[in-house]
């Protein structure tokens, strides 16, 4: 395994950041994974395991050691008389995957296309889009406990997911490289159209798993910037959940604020509404910005730094709060 010192971590990452890390090194095979946690428990330095760079905000140079998470390959491991059981390392880039399961029509994941970023950080964050969360499809997923090197195989339930949240985000976290996962793609499949652009999009085409993802694609493309021209990490800020005696409050105020109903009794409202209505649509602040046609997704303009980024984000944290009585929170994590 080939370290590196004072490596640049600007490709590493969807917002293009200038950041540095202390060292830097590639995983591509099991050996590759034998030899960091060897380096590591020789060192005392903070290990920071990095698959697309999609959900990053680098405020800061990383003053450890950063493992570029590149092991590939997608195999069949089953099948029942319910579903095709495909298993795939975490280093394969996740829309790309998406792509096959489609090409080789296998149903499921087609909401989930064009999610930036790799395999391995999907069940971090539990990515979700257009009515369908990876835990949805998730069946079970390999990982190794850093301190022992022991591997570990967890069943979905053992994953712990909720709306952009897993075990291995919370009381996990930093504990696990997640190796791989596998999907269980559904024999029968159940298509989620509701989703009104999607709907509109998919009128007079046979509904397919390749043409439902090309749908999500085209609407993806309309809505949010593509990193490799603008540098972005998806939606900033996390939808807030209020209890009823909340929303019904905010819903007398503001009765235009869009609120879905979840299954714990909760409302999910949007925070790409209270951002718009603070007036923050396309506002730009030095080289960092909020897009033009997505309030919940801040840009790199160019040249911008971390700390520009964080700084309008707290600036919209502040008038939301102010407006709202609400407190946003980012998604992406956060490096200080
Ligand atoms: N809206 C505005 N102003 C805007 C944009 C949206 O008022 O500039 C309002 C609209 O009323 C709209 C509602 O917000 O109906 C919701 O917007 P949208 O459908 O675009 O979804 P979102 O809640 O902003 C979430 C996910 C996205 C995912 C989409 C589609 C989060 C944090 N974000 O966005 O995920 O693609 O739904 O399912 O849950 C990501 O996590 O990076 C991401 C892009």
């Amino acid at each position: 395994m080939n370290i590196q010192k004072n490596h640049s971590l600007k490709k590493h990452n969807s917002f293009a950041i200038e950041a540095k890390s202390r060292y830097f090194c590639q995983i591509e095979s099991e050996d590759h994974i034998d030899s960091l946690l060897e380096w590591q428990q020789h060192s005392d330095l903070p290990l920071l395991l990095l698959g697309g760079g999609s959900n990053i905000l680098f405020i800061n140079d990383y003053q450890g050691m950063t493992a570029l998470i590149n092991t590939k390959g997608i195999t069949i491991v089953g099948e029942d008389s319910d579903f095709t059981y495909i298993k795939v390392n975490a280093g394969e880039n996740w829309h790309q995957f998406v792509r096959w399961t489609v090409e080789n029509n296998y149903a499921g994941l087609e909401n989930l296309s064009l999610i930036p970023g790799t395999v391995g950080a999907a069940p971090m964050q539990n990515i979700g889009a257009y009515g369908v969360e990876l835990a949805d499809l998730l069946h079970e997923l390999k990982a190794i406990e850093l301190t022992t090197g022991k591997s570990k195989t967890f069943t979905q339930k053992e994953c712990f997911f909720s709306y952009r949240d897993s075990f291995f985000k919370s009381s996990a976290f930093g504990k696990y490289l997640i190796q791989s996962i596998t999907i269980k793609s559904p024999k029968k499949p159940h298509w989620n159209i509701n989703y009104e652009g999607v709907k509109n999009s998919l009128e007079g085409k046979t509904i397919s798993a390749k043409t439902i993802s090309n749908s999500i694609i085209a609407l993806r493309q309309s809505k949010l910037p593509d990193p490799f021209v603008i540098g972005n990490a998806g939606s900033f800020f996390k939808n807030p959940l209020l209890n009823k005696e909340k929303w019904q409050t905010l819903k007398e105020l503001h009765p235009n604020l869009p609120g879905y109903p979840q299954t714990d009794d909760s409302i999910k409202i949007s925070a790409a509404w209270l951002i718009d209505k603070c007036g923050w649509k396309g506002k730009r602040q030095g080289n960092a910005g909020v897009y033009k046609k997505h309030a919940l997704v801040l840009v790199n303009h160019g040249g911008a730094t971390g700390k520009e980024i964080w700084g309008i984000a707290n600036d919209i944290i502040n008038t939301v709060n102010d407006k709202f009585g609400i407190e946003l929170e980012a998604e992406p994590r956060i490096i200080v």
